[in-house]
């Protein structure tokens, strides 16, 4: 099958392209790298063997995806495209509503013109709000975001299904992330986040490769055992494996379909940072700092449904992920672009 996968130049978007040539399909990215670099596709097109065709493109621009799709004879779109910084969507919200939303809108309308009528959407925990228990599962009501940026999830989603319900040809499905963490385990391609990380995984690789001096931890006093929050981590290369299960789905199926991607199994902040010192070696100090506003002290996944539905589930470890993390980090300090600042 041949795969449009916007926003795909980037973190999970670049392991997933990976993942979907080798087993077999044609894969096509639109991004407009504001987030991410051409040099990823690249090093995605050295891993896989074979060429995914690139546009630099604005989703959000119709004309741009026309061409695509008069260029291509897409089967499936996967949406990857959009901003997922939550505190910046606190301080730019009208940038993050334009962008999520636009590329989601100006996607349904360039894909009804062009017949296309499959879509999987890269979606979030985050939809779950604050109102839901542990573990969440896909029956659950969306609850309220804490942010903007969950917010432009929340609305996408239903953007989308009203999309499915309005047209019995369209089959749309909504992949609600956990917390995507690892790398490709060559160490070639991995999560390359612009400025001071916001995400805890890169923020501990960046303190053991000495970009950093120390990891904050945004408080010790949840009700967990430890004290600190815990998140249901995910393997990028897990995570791929679900899309590449999702696309196989999505063209046998109409109407909309939810799949939470998580192991299943929460991990405390400290677990991690230990977890991260035992695979590696690397020490990572650390001190303990306020709460960080917007968290939850859990949230985690009950991945039952992907696993009898689309016969998917994660294969990889905690240290895995971190092992694959550091093996990235380590050979790429800053990155993909070795002179970036800081
Ligand atoms: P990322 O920033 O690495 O990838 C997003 C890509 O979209 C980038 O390459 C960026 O340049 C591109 N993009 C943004 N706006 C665009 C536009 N208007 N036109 C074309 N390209 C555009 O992020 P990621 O971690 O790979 O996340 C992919 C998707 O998964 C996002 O929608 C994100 O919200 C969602 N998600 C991510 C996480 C996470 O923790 N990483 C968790 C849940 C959901
Ligand atoms: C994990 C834990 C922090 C950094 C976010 C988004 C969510 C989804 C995934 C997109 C928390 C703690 C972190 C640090 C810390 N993204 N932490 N020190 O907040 O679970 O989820 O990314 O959809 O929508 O909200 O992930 O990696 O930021 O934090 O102590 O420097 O690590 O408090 O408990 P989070 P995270």
């Amino acid at each position: 099958m041949k795969i449009l996968l916007a926003g795909g130049a980037g973190y999970i978007g670049s392991h997933t392209a990976l993942q979907l040539m080798a087993a077999g399909h044609e894969v096509v990215i639109a991004d407009n790298f504001d987030n991410s670099c051409e040099e990823a596709v690249k090093r995605v097109n050295e891993l896989a063997g074979k060429e995914a065709v690139l546009y630099e493109a604005d989703v959000r621009e119709k004309e741009a995806l026309r061409r695509i799709f008069r260029e291509h004879s897409i089967d499936c779109v996967i949406h990857f495209a959009g901003l997922k910084a939550v505190g910046e969507s606190v301080k730019e919200p009208i940038r993050y509503y334009r962008n999520n939303i636009d590329t989601t809108l100006s996607l349904l309308e360039t894909m009804a013109e062009a017949g296309v009528k499959n879509i999987i959407f890269s979606s979030s925990a985050t939809v779950y709000g604050e109102e839901n228990p542990v573990p969440l599962r896909e029956t659950m009501r969306r609850g309220s975001c804490t942010n903007p940026y969950g917010w432009t999830k929340y609305m996408m989603e239903q953007i989308l299904q009203d999309a499915s319900a309005a047209d019995p040809e369209l089959s749309v499905v909504l992949l609600r992330y956990f917390n995507p963490i690892g790398a490709h385990p060559s160490g070639r391609i991995g999560e390359d986040p612009q400025g001071i990380p916001n995400n805890l995984m890169p923020y501990i690789s960046q303190v053991a490769v000495g970009r950093r001096d120390h990891l904050t931890i945004y408080g010790d006093d949840y009700p967990t055992p430890d004290g600190t929050c815990r998140r249901d981590y995910i393997h990028v290369m897990d995570l791929a494996d679900g899309h590449v299960k999702a696309v196989e789905y999505a063209v046998k199926h109409k109407g909309t379909e939810i799949f939470n991607l998580g192991t299943g199994t929460p991990y405390s902040v400290l677990e991690v940072v230990h977890a991260f010192e035992e695979s590696t070696g690397v020490k990572v100090p650390f001190e303990i700092g306020p709460r960080r506003a917007g968290d939850l002290a859990e949230c985690y996944a009950n991945a039952d449904k992907a696993l009898e539905i689309l016969g998917w589930k994660t294969t990889r470890n905690l240290e895995d992920m971190c092992r694959d993390t550091w093996n990235w980090q380590k050979q790429n300090p800053m990155g993909y672009r070795p002179d970036k600042k800081q």
